[in-house]
This record gives C-alpha cells, sequence and structure tokens, in this order.
C-alpha cells in the first residue's frame, strides 16, 4: 500500500494538470478551471467528513478526493469511449500509488456487481475489465466516502439533488437510471450521517 505524501502528491497533480493543458487548449480554457474546482471540492468533503471519524485519516482522504479523476488528465476523455475510472487506475498503478488508482476505479460505481448496461456512453469490454477488478476488492470506508464527495460536489457547492441534475444533463442519464444513482447516493449519505453522528449537510454548511 504506497501513498504519496501531500507534498508528493500536490506535485504530481499540478504538474499533471499542467501537461494537460499543454497538450490541449480546449481544455486549458474550457475545462481545466471546473476540473480543479471539483477535485479539491471533493477532496475538502472527503477531509471534513473524515474528521468526524477516528478510523478514516484526514489527509489521506483529501489526497484520495484530489485524485479520484485523475484519468481525465491522462488523455483525451472527451473525444473517447475509454472510461477515465479504470485509465487513472492504470497510471497511478504506474507510479506505484495503488491505494489511489483503487480510488479512480472504485468511485465512479455503487455496486460492485456493476450493470454494464448503465455505463453505455463508456465502452464494454472496459466496462467488462472494471467489473471483474472490483469484484476482487470489497469497498471500503475510502471507497464509500469518495463515492459520496463526488456525488456531493456540485461547483463550489455540495448537493445530492443538484449534482444528480448536473449529471443527468452533462451524461444524458436516462430518469430511471438517475432515480437509481440518487436513491444510492442517499443510502451513502444516511451511511456516512450515522457514522458522523450528524447530518453530513449541518457539517458541510448546506442549506
Ligand atoms: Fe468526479
Amino acid at each position: 500500500m504506497t501513498m504519496p505524501t501531500m507534498q508528493e502528491a500536490l506535485k504530481l497533480f499540478e504538474q499533471t494538470l499542467k501537461q494537460r493543458c499543454e497538450q490541449s487548449s480546449r481544455f486549458e480554457f474550457g475545462i481545466a478551471k471546473n476540473f480543479r474546482i471539483h477535485s479539491a471540492m471533493v477532496a475538502v468533503c472527503a477531509e471534513m467528513i473524515a474528521s468526524r471519524l477516528p478510523e478514516i485519516d484526514g489527509q489521506k482522504a483529501y489526497i484520495m478526493g484530489l485524485f479520484h479523476d485523475y484519468g481525465k488528465l491522462t488523455y483525451d476523455y472527451e473525444r473517447s469511449d475509454k472510461f477515465h475510472g479504470l485509465e487513472g487506475y492504470k497510471a497511478l498503478n504506474k507510479l506505484g500509488y495503488d491505494e489511489l488508482a483503487r480510488i479512480c476505479l472504485t468511485h465512479t460505481f455503487y455496486e460492485q456487481e456493476l450493470n454494464i448496461k448503465e455505463y453505455a456512453s463508456y465502452n464494454p469490454s472496459e466496462m467488462r475489465k472494471c467489473r471483474k477488478l472490483i469484484q476482487e476488492v470489497p469497498f471500503d470506508d475510502y471507497d464509500r466516502l469518495i463515492q459520496l464527495c463526488d456525488r456531493l460536489s456540485i461547483g463550489v457547492n455540495y448537493n445530492l439533488k443538484e449534482r444528480m441534475k448536473y449529471l443527468q444533463n452533462a451524461y444524458k442519464i436516462p430518469t430511471v437510471q438517475l432515480k437509481k444513482k440518487y436513491r444510492e447516493a442517499l443510502k451513502l449519505k444516511s451511511y456516512f450521517d450515522a457514522k458522523c453522528g450528524c447530518d453530513i449537510y449541518k457539517l458541510l454548511g448546506v442549506n
């Protein structure tokens, strides 16, 4: 199990973001700012929830949040049917950061037996690979925490409902699937509400 230090993590994140911007002006001017905001908001959310949970390391949770979408920095994801989670998994494993690699892979899913049909915009053979990989690693609380924080973060705010609306528009998710995603996200929130002994929305300052 290898994790970068905070200093190493921030350096790697900035370097890779810079490289991506140098490769694509479309990314630099159209996506980079929102990518940075989203990654940082997920990181802060994870650290704030972790502050209530002695069994979760806050710094590790922050770094995991920051890197959950790292795969999007490694290729032109908007013009590809590759799955960014798998690309991040491969890239971070190559660097020896297996715990971060795992988060890239698990953050999108909410069940070990993922239904490939629900991820129709991605290459099916990639999704079969993901299913096989995630079946080998039962989700732990770090996986669940980043899954929740990713679903909470919308711009500079946190709100599950607003994030779902955004995902529906951005990825054209059918309503039935979206409702399922929302139900699963609420279950994750309830899980952490109970663990923290408070409403996560209060902790995050959601009105
Ligand atoms: Fe994300």
